[in-house]
This record gives C-alpha cells, sequence and structure tokens, in this order.
C-alpha cells in the first residue's frame, strides 16, 4: 500500500508524477496546435476535424479526453503548490545571495507562468468550448456545398482573433506558455532521471526547442487572423 503510494507521499514520488503529468500535458499542447492549424488548409478542412473531435466514439471520446486532460491539469497544479511548500519548509530562511544565479528566469517562475496558464485556460474555455465571453462570434453553423450543417469553428477562432485586445489577451498567453515549456519540457527528463549520458544533451535542448514552436505555431494562427492574412 505504501509503495502505491509513493507517488503522492514523497518528494521524489510527486517529482516523477509532475513529470508524467508534465510530459502528457507537452503531447495535447503540440497536438491541439497542430490540429488547430489546419485554419491555414480553409474553413472546411478545420471544420470537419472539429466535429470529428466531437463525433468520435460517438461523442463519448471527447468526454474521456476532457475528463482526463482536467485531471492533467489539475494533479499538475496541485504537486507543484504542494513541492513549493515543502521545498519552503526544508529552507525555511531565503539564502542572502539567492543559489539561483545559475538558474533561468523560466526555471525559477515556473509556478507563476504555470498559474497564469490556469488563468488562460479558464479564459479560453469561456470563450471558444462555453462562449461566455464572445457569443457574437461562437461557433454558429454554415452548409458547406453538397455537405451537411457543420458548427463553424473557423470563423468562431478568425472573428474571435481578428479583436486586438482578444488577440493580445492570447499572445501574452503564448509567451507565457513558452517560457513554461522552456525549462519544463525539457526539466521532465531530469525528474524522471532520464538525463543521462547521451540524453542529457537532448534533454537540454528539448525545452527551448519545444517552447519556440509553440509559440510559433500558435502565434501564426492568432496573427495570420489579426492581420487578415485568414479571413471570413
Ligand atoms: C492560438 C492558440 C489556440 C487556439 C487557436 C485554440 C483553439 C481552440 C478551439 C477552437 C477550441 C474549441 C474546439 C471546439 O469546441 O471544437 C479549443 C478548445 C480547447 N483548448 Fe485551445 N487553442 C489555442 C491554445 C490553447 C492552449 C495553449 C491550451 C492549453 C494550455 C489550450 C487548451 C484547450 C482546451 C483544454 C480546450 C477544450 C477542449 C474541449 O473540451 O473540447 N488551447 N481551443
Amino acid at each position: 500500500m505504501n509503495a502505491m503510494l509513493a507517488p503522492v507521499t514523497t518528494s521524489i514520488g510527486k517529482k516523477a508524477l509532475m513529470g508524467v503529468t508534465g510530459v502528457l500535458l507537452v503531447l495535447f499542447v503540440l497536438g491541439h496546435m497542430t490540429g488547430n492549424l489546419l485554419i491555414f488548409a480553409g474553413r472546411d478542412a478545420i471544420n470537419e476535424y472539429a466535429r470529428f473531435l466531437h463525433e468520435a466514439g460517438h461523442g463519448a471520446l471527447i468526454w474521456v479526453a476532457r475528463l482526463g486532460l482536467l485531471a492533467l491539469f489539475v494533479t499538475h497544479l496541485a504537486l507543484a503548490i504542494l513541492l513549493k511548500q515543502e521545498n519552503r519548509k526544508a529552507r525555511p530562511v531565503r539564502y542572502v545571495v539567492e543559489d539561483t544565479i545559475q538558474a533561468s528566469w523560466a526555471s525559477r517562475n515556473m509556478l507563476l507562468t504555470g498559474l497564469v496558464i490556469f488563468a488562460f485556460l479558464a479564459y479560453h474555455l469561456a470563450h471558444f468550448t462555453l462562449g461566455l465571453t464572445d457569443p457574437d462570434t461562437f461557433k454558429g453553423t454554415y452548409e458547406p456545398r453538397g455537405k451537411e450543417n457543420l458548427e463553424d469553428v473557423y470563423q468562431m477562432v478568425v472573428r474571435g482573433f481578428q479583436q486586438p485586445l482578444v488577440a493580445s489577451i492570447y499572445m501574452l498567453a503564448q509567451l507565457t506558455l513558452c517560457a513554461h515549456l522552456w525549462h519544463g519540457a525539457g526539466s521532465w527528463m531530469q525528474s524522471l532521471g532520464l538525463n543521462r549520458g547521451k540524453l542529457r544533451g537532448a534533454s537540454k535542448l528539448m525545452g527551448p526547442v519545444i517552447a519556440l514552436v509553440v509559440l510559433a505555431g500558435n502565434s501564426l494562427i492568432v496573427l495570420a487572423c489579426l492581420l487578415g492574412i485568414v479571413n471570413v
């Protein structure tokens, strides 16, 4: 029983679980970005993709994915807060000279950037999943030639990002996500003890590479809509 609880009762276990949930979240972010880039393939392409996601497994799969994602986000954040508290208890007085000269801004501010991403996620769900923040641009349907009605995710995204304030919120979130991934998308290898030997180099490069790919892909979508390169 003790061994089964180790992931949540020991520091090493918490770090490992943090690493596993982090990898799965990175995979989600990469997959989500790749799907969203279909906006450049046109209205039908992204709307067909959205329909596929919503109807997979008769609509059941999306709920499994949503609940799984929610569990991942909440576990990842809860562990981060617990580990931070444990670190504070272990070292109640901060060093006069910080021992973080080598550590980057990104690695020192993981909890802060994580909380900002969490806040963004709440806004993002209210915007694109629930249609609360911008009901005028929320989905709606249209009828592609020779096909049945499709939900119009394309126009929702394009008209959403055509508003400078909305585009700015998304761009700020992408910069914060970039900072978080810069450290986090590679540090899971250390948490899982995989940054040895030949893998050491890969673990150093992985974070910055993934962070920049995600920043470039997501920003491209926002900016292309804002600048009218992608239009309704
Ligand atoms: C420019 C960047 C992004 C765009 C264009 C975008 C677009 C979208 C759209 C259109 C939806 C609704 C899909 C539908 O209902 O058919 C959605 C849902 C969602 N997005 Fe994003 N997203 C972006 C960034 C992100 C980021 C960075 C995260 C995570 C950190 C994220 C997490 C989610 C989640 C969890 C959902 C809910 C999925 C569901 O329940 O159906 N998104 N996104």
